[in-house]
C-alpha cells in the first residue's frame, strides 16, 4: 500500500498547477533549516511574536482568565521548536499555573529535540508529546472535559489554503468546550519590500529549505529529482496579502519516481506551488470566524505592528 506521504506527494505532482504539500517540509534537515530561518536578519516573524510573550506573557495570560485552582491542559500546534512559548511557559510556571503542555507536531524530530530542552529547562513542567497531524488531534481532543488553552503561533494558519483555514477553525471550534481559549498568532498584511525578503533571504536558507523537500522525495520516495535543476521563487501580493513560495523548473525535464515507475514532467519555467503564507488583519480573521463558536476577545501586537497574537474564546 502507498504510504501517506507518497499519495499526498503523487497526488499535488499530478495537479495543474503542480503542487507539493508544506507539511512535508519538516524532516530531520527541514527542521533544522527552519531553526535557521527563525534566526535570519529578515524574517521578522519569530522576532516580532517572540517580543510579544517575552514582553506581555502577563497580559495574554490576565485575557485567559484562568482558574488557578482548575488544572488544565496547554496544546501547542504545531510547536516546531518552542521558542517563543518557552518565554510563555516560564511565566505561567512562575506563576504557578496547574497545567500540563502538550505539544503537537507532525515531527517526531521536533518533539524530541523539543522534550529533551524542556527537561533541561523547566524541571517542574508535566510535558506529554504528541506526533501527527493536528487535524486529526483535533478530533481526539474532543472527548476530553479538561479546561484547554490552545496555541497556534508562527502565522501557521496562515500555511493553509482560505477554505482549508476556515475548516480548520471551524473543526477546531468543535473540539473545544464553552470557555476554552485559542492564542493564535497570525502575520500582519504590510508592504512587499518588509514581507518578501522573509521568504528570499540574502543568505539563501529560504531557498535550500524550498529545495530540501526535492531531497525528501528522493531519499523517501525513490525519486530522481536533479535539485540543480529547480529554483526558489516566492511571490508576494500586498492586496491580498498572500505570499506564495514556488520551485521552478529551469529547463524541460521528466522525473522518475522509481518505488512505482511513475514519471512527471516539467516544462521549462514551470512552477510547483509549495507554500502559501495569508497575512490576517481583523476582518479576514473575523470574516472566517463567523461560521464558528469561537469569537475575538483580544488582540496583544508588538511594538512594530508586525505580527498580532489573538486571544479568542469558544462562547
Ligand atoms: C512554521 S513551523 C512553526 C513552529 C512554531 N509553531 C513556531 O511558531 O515557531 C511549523 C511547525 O508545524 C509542524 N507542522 C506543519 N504542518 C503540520 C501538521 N499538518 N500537523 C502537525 N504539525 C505540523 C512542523 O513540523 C513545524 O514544526
Amino acid at each position: 500500500m502507498k504510504s501517506q506521504f507518497r499519495l499526498d506527494i503523487e497526488n499535488g505532482l499530478k495537479n495543474s498547477p503542480k503542487t507539493l504539500p508544506s507539511k512535508y517540509f519538516y524532516d530531520a534537515i527541514g527542521d533544522a533549516l527552519f531553526v535557521k530561518i527563525m534566526h535570519l536578519p529578515e524574517y521578522y516573524l519569530t522576532r516580532a511574536e517572540f517580543e510579544i510573550f517575552n514582553t506581555k506573557s502577563k497580559n495574554i495570560i490576565s485575557k485567559l482568565e484562568i482558574n488557578k485552582d482548575q488544572p488544565f491542559d496547554l496544546i501547542e500546534l504545531g510547536a516546531g521548536d518552542g521558542k517563543k512559548t518557552k518565554a510563555f511557559l516560564k511565566v505561567l510556571l512562575d506563576e504557578d499555573y496547574n497545567f500540563k503542555y502538550l505539544p503537537i507536531d507532525i515531527s517526531q524530530n521536533a518533539l524530541d529535540d523539543l522534550e529533551q530542552s524542556i527537561h533541561k529547562e523547566f524541571l517542574k513542567l508535566n510535558i506529554e508529546t504528541i506526533q501527527g497531524n493536528y487535524f486529526g488531534v483535533l478530533n481526539d481532543i474532543k472527548t476530553n472535559t479538561t479546561p484547554k488553552v490552545i496555541m497556534f503561533l508562527g502565522s501557521n494558519l496562515g500555511n493553509l489554503q482560505d477554505h482549508e483555514a476556515q475548516d480548520f477553525l471551524i473543526k477546531l471550534s468543535n473540539a473545544l468546550q464553552v470557555g476554552d481559549k485559542v492564542i493564535m498568532g497570525l502575520d500582519t498584511i504590510k508592504p512587499k519590500d518588509v514581507v518578501l525578503p522573509a521568504y528570499n533571504d540574502s543568505q539563501g536558507v529560504t531557498k535550500a529549505f524550498n529545495l530540501n523537500l526535492l531531497n525528501r522525495i528522493n531519499n523517501e520516495l525513490e525519486a530522481d529529482f536533479e535539485i540543480e535543476n529547480f529554483d526558489h521563487s516566492p511571490e508576494y501580493n500586498e492586496e491580498t496579502g498572500i505570499a506564495k513560495s514556488y520551485l521552478v523548473s529551469k529547463e524541460d525535464q521528466e522525473v522518475t519516481f522509481n518505488g512505482d515507475n511513475i514519471i512527471f514532467k516539467f516544462q521549462k519555467g514551470e512552477k510547483i506551488l509549495t507554500e502559501i503564507s495569508r497575512k490576517y488583519n481583523d476582518e479576514i480573521l473575523n470574516s472566517f470566524l463567523n461560521n464558528t463558536k469561537l469569537k475575538q476577545i483580544s488582540k496583544i501586537s508588538d511594538s512594530k505592528n508586525y505580527f498580532n497574537s489573538y486571544i479568542l474564546e469558544r462562547v
